[in-house]
């Protein structure tokens, strides 16, 4: 969704500005605009579509050293070139971009209109420029700070003021935030992808602080104006600006880097001879451990799903109750939370507004949550404390697909450790143990080989109405395969469970109708190799996913697809690889903006 960049350098800024806006385009925008302090006073540019349009729009050579841009994606005030960011105060000397709702903008936009300001856009944002005018008298910060107290909602802010040309001030409440600092350089944005480029030492900026940039560094204070020491922490390499490469989209490139990716998930992570894993991030002993009654898993999407793995994987193995819940739901529902009870927020951006709601509402109870999240310093790894990076690495394709698979492993490297102090023997849990080690390579196997996914893609491209289904753990990859497809190529599908689709789904069943069965050599294979026979009957033509070496669930698709064998509980690491496949050779075909499906965003950062 929105992104911010900021600067304030030696050199020309506007370059860097234009670049860091381009780094964020994969979260999703609608508009651009950016704003550079020049000898003269502020000046403002903006434009509708992409970066590359505005950077079009810009002079020759801008000159200014300090400056801030925006990528706008619309919440309040449609997608025009008047809504989107930078907004300035009346005196046009002061300009803000902003990220997140204002929440009361329209009670403070009428006081406002009433003193005889005249509001220029249709955005929330644009009372924040006019209310720090209010209280500016001289020092920017405490103007800044004055005005924020009389906001409610969420925000990251960059702002700017034409009389303070060598600062740029930053404040965030919901929405995130992170400086880099330089040499005689000072950048800020919301991602530290816009940075990483420039440099790795950084610091997230925290609910209630605001922070004045300068090119020697950044002083923060809370609202209160008590000062707080930054703390500077250096990102890994992991979280290197990614190259495309050859690849010709980001979710191609990311699909094959799965094997990459699941290995640093469990590097220094298994114990293969004590059959257990060790999870730093938690912090919990064996001793921890025995006291957890249910666990309950937060998310939404992709990572719903990979929660939904993980949550059967406690069940299955551990024999610790436990479910994965959709947070937008979990949260107004007036949760139970119980003092035995576990959650784990699961998140690849750590920013989603409804897991960080249904986080909030656990904590407001009492409950502890914990976080299973790939961005570090995200909002979602913060407010947990602690938890489980899954370290994927940057994910830039909007369609998660090696975040899911780390998701999982990071999960079932917390259930492998959680069942090994109840259920699990030393045999037992060194089997898992050695299976989860093989995974990499049997990922990396499989997509060198990945079957006839072309032929696949063909049958479902034209599709009125596809059908995915699978049992148990596999019913979680059909949920997962239909999402890539509806988000990725726009074919309409569904999953179901295999079991349940004769009280409902069947009817669709026509002559030709795409029908992908998710089935692994598990404990269910002979119940869903039964429903594949109804669908079959009814005219079906059906895609099996099964493991190598089982002619028989071969032998009852029309195509069929082999990926390696392993343990029931693993099976999602290798089933979801031909259904990411399929959605991603779909979506070419049918000339599909892969990297940045229509209407979404990366991270969704609204309820
Ligand atoms: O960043 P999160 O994992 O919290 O995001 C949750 C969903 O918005 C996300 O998984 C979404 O479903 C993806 N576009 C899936 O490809």
């Amino acid at each position: 969704m929105c992104g911010i960049v900021g600067c304030v350098g030696q050199r020309r800024v506007a370059p860097i500005l234009v670049e860091g806006l381009r780094r964020l385009e994969y979260r999703g925008y609608d508009s651009a605009g950016l704003a550079v302090i020049r000898p003269e006073g502020l000046s403002v540019f903006r434009e509708v579509g992409r970066v590359a349009d505005l950077a079009r729009g810009l002079p020759d050579e801008l000159e200014g050293s300090v400056g801030m841009a925006h990528t706008r994606w619309a919440t309040h005030g449609g997608v025009s070139r008047k809504n989107a960011h930078p907004h300035v105060d009346a005196t046009g000397r002061i300009a803000v971009v902003h990220n997140g709702i204002v929440e009361n903008a329209p009670e403070i936009r009428s006081r406002l209109e009433r003193d005889g300001i005249r509001f220029r856009s249709e955005t929330d944002t644009e009372v924040i420029p006019h209310l720090i005018r209010t209280f500016y008298a001289g020092d920017p910060q405490q103007a800044v700070r004055a005005a924020l107290q009389r906001l409610q909602g969420t925000y990251g802010i960059a702002v700017l003021f034409a009389d303070h040309p060598d600062l740029l001030i930053a404040a965030r409440n919901g929405s995130p935030l992170v400086i880099g600092l330089g040499e005689g350089e000072t950048l800020l944005a919301s991602d530290s992808q816009a940075l990483v480029q420039y440099t790795r030492r950084v610091v997230f900026l925290s609910d209630g602080e605001v922070a004045v940039l300068s090119r020697e560094g950044v002083d923060t204070t809370l609202l209160d104006g008590v000062r707080v020491d930054p703390a500077i922490q250096q990102l890994d390499e992991e979280w290197d600006v990614p190259d495309r490469g050859d690849w010709a989209h980001f979710m191609e490139k990311e699909i094959h880097e799965q094997p990459e990716s699941i290995r640093r998930c469990l590097r220094g992570r298994v114990l293969a001879r004590e059959g257990t894993a060790k999870l730093g991030g938690p912090d919990m002993t064996p001793r921890d451990l025995l006291g957890v009654g249910r666990v309950e898993l937060l998310a939404c999407g992709t990572s719903f799903h990979a929660a939904t793995v993980g949550a059967m994987a406690i069940e299955r193995l551990a024999r610790v109750p436990a479910s994965a819940r959709i947070a937008s739901e979990f949260r107004y529902r007036n949760p139970i939370v119980n003092r035995d009870t576990i959650f784990f927020a699961v998140s690849q951006s750590g920013e989603t507004a409804d897991t960080l709601g249904a986080v909030r509402e656990v904590q407001t109870k009492g409950g502890e949550v914990l976080g299973i999240v790939n961005v570090v310093g995200s909002s979602l790894a913060r407010a947990c404390g602690r938890g489980i990076y899954v370290h994927s690495g940057p994910e830039l394709a909007v369609a998660s697909t090696k975040a899911f698979t780390s998701q999982v492993t990071a999960l079932l490297l917390f259930t492998l450790l959680l069942a090994r102090t109840r259920t699990l023997s030393g045999h037992e849990g060194r089997a898992v143990a050695e299976a989860l080690l093989r995974i990499p390579d049997q990922v990396a196997a499989y997509l060198e080989d990945p079957g006839p996914v072309e032929a696949v893609a063909d049958l479902v491209q034209h599709a009125r109405y596809a059908l995915f289904m699978g049992r148990g753990f596999s019913h979680a990859v059909a949920l997962e395969g239909a999402l890539k497809l509806k988000e990725v190529a726009y074919v309409p599908c569904e999953a179901y469970p295999a079991g349940e689709m004769k009280h409902g789904p069947i009817a669709m069943m026509e002559e030709g109708t795409p029908v992908v069965v998710v089935v692994p050599d598990d404990s269910v294979r002979e119940k869903t190799l039964s429903n594949v026979q109804e669908v079959r009957a009814r005219g079906a033509r059906v895609v099996v996913v099964h493991s190598e070496g089982d002619p028989e669930a071969a032998a009852m698709g029309d195509l069929s697809i082999a990926v390696p064998r392993t343990l029931e509980i693993l099976s999602p690491l290798l089933t979801v690889l031909p259904l990411q496949l399929l959605a991603y050779r779909t979506g070419v075909r049918l000339g599909r903006d892969i990297d940045r499906p229509r209407n979404l965003a990366k991270s969704v950062t609204v309820e």
